[in-house]
């Protein structure tokens, strides 16, 4: 006897084999297409060039892996706080006074373990079916899938390179709806490094002014990644006026070089807290012990690091976005902050290999770069923004180099 599941696969009775079903919700969500090229060329092994994630290379510093050890040696290593640590709080309420002269108090803060989980909280805590969520495009990738997730529909205005891929109030404006919820501003930018100023900020806040259901969530995670001396400026501080609708999203992962220590948090309105920390009680509780105390002690510790390593990512930088720049068909200007080359690759496209591949577009680019430079970059089509590919320059100085090298002998060897 066999019977069918509601998948219509069929099994015969007794054995326990049921067909997978994903939810209805997970859609055409699957794992992040950057992870997926991470993947493919570590498969590849030998000595292929992976420059895909955004993540530094440098070591987390010293002596917050000692305050982890230390911590975790004094017995922090029990079910910690929802919300946060208050060490951590604390610490965070003392950054965010010194950097961004925001004055908050321990109920303006949830801890999560990362800012991916904190920006997944709040659009879960915040969006029913049909929400629309304003992402300008070129995008961190995540974005559209967590909206999609927490069952929103993304909204998304084309920044244009004239504009240095910043948003303009103008497209700010045509954006909105009376369904919009969010919009979401992530500067210094992944993956192009764009910057606000103060200014355009409050532009931005004036337009918003007019439509009260919109919220703004800052995601500052490159806050500390800017160059040639910019200031950097984030939304509740720019606007205090919309102050009570923003959400500002920060961690330590990329300024601190603690990735894998999973530490982001949120700053903004307590209501808007307590539904992420609702959510957050139904998922993964709070964040790991041991890495808030690693957490608090990178805020509260010297700030040198900071400085040090932009030193290192300012060094690359320059070589980097030089070397591609200096290649036929690739314009690369130098990004404002974060640590990401957005190449315009316009010239290439079209082209056709020696082995008589046309590349198309972007996607194609990347895959042929992959398989014959051995050199794997993210396509700009991943972010929203065909015809660019992505370098994360987070890697050292003479891998950059050699990728450059390669980049550059595989276009040569392009047909006219
Ligand atoms: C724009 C942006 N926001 C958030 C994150 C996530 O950071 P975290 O490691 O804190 O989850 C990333 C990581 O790549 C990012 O690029």
């Amino acid at each position: 006897m066999s019977m069918t599941d509601t998948t219509g696969a069929t099994r015969a009775a007794g054995q326990a084999s049921y067909g997978f079903r994903a939810a209805r919700r997970l859609g055409g969500i699957g794992v992040s297409e950057i992870l997926a090229i991470g993947a493919r060329a570590q498969a590849m092994g030998g000595d292929v060039i992976v420059l895909a994630a955004g993540e530094p290379d440098l070591p987390t510093p010293a002596h917050i892996r000692e305050a982890a050890a230390a911590a975790v040696e004094a017995g922090a290593t029990r079910y910690a706080p929802l919300t946060g640590t208050a060490a951590l709080k604390a610490a965070i309420i003392a950054k965010h006074a010194r950097d961004n002269r925001l004055d908050l108090t321990p109920a303006n803060i949830i801890v999560g373990s990362g800012a991916k989980q904190v920006i997944h909280n709040a659009l879960m805590a915040t969006l029913d079916e049909g929400d629309e969520v304003i992402v300008p495009a070129p995008f961190w990738t995540s974005y559209l899938d967590q909206v999609a997730l927490a069952g929103g529909r993304v909204v998304s205005p084309r920044m244009r390179a004239e504009d240095g891929f910043r948003l303009t109030p103008e497209a700010l404006a045509a954006a909105i709806t009376p369904k919009t919820r969010w919009l979401i501003l992530n500067a210094p930018s992944n993956p192009c490094g764009a910057v606000y100023s103060a200014s355009d900020l409050k532009a931005l806040a004036a337009v918003l002014c007019d439509h009260p259901q919109v919220w703004v969530l800052s995601d500052d995670i490159y806050e500390h990644i800017i160059y040639d001396g910019r200031r950097f400026a984030t939304m509740a501080e720019a606007a205090p006026d919309l102050a009570d609708r923003v959400l500002t999203v920060n961690g330590v992962s990329k300024a601190y070089a603690m990735t894998g220590w999973r530490i982001g948090w949120g700053a903004g309105p307590a209501p808007l807290i307590q539904a992420m920390a609702a959510v957050q009680s139904q998922s993964t509780s709070g964040a790991a012990t041991p890495s808030q105390a690693a957490a608090a002690a990178a805020l509260d510790g010297p700030q040198e690091v900071l400085a040090d390593h932009l030193a290192v990512f300012d060094r690359r930088r320059r070589l980097v976005t030089a070397g591609l720049d200096a290649i036929d068909g690739i314009s690369c200007p130098a990004p404002d902050g974060a640590f990401y080359a957005f190449a315009d690759i316009g010239g290439l496209i079209g082209r056709t290999t020696r082995s008589g591949t046309r590349l198309g577009d972007d996607r194609a680019v990347a895959r042929w770069l992959l398989d014959e430079a051995r050199i794997a970059l993210v396509p700009g089509a991943a972010f929203g923004s065909p015809g660019h590919l992505r370098l994360s320059f987070a890697a050292a100085d003479e891998v950059l180099r050699q990728a450059i090298e390669r980049i550059g002998a595989a276009v040569a060897d392009l047909p006219a």
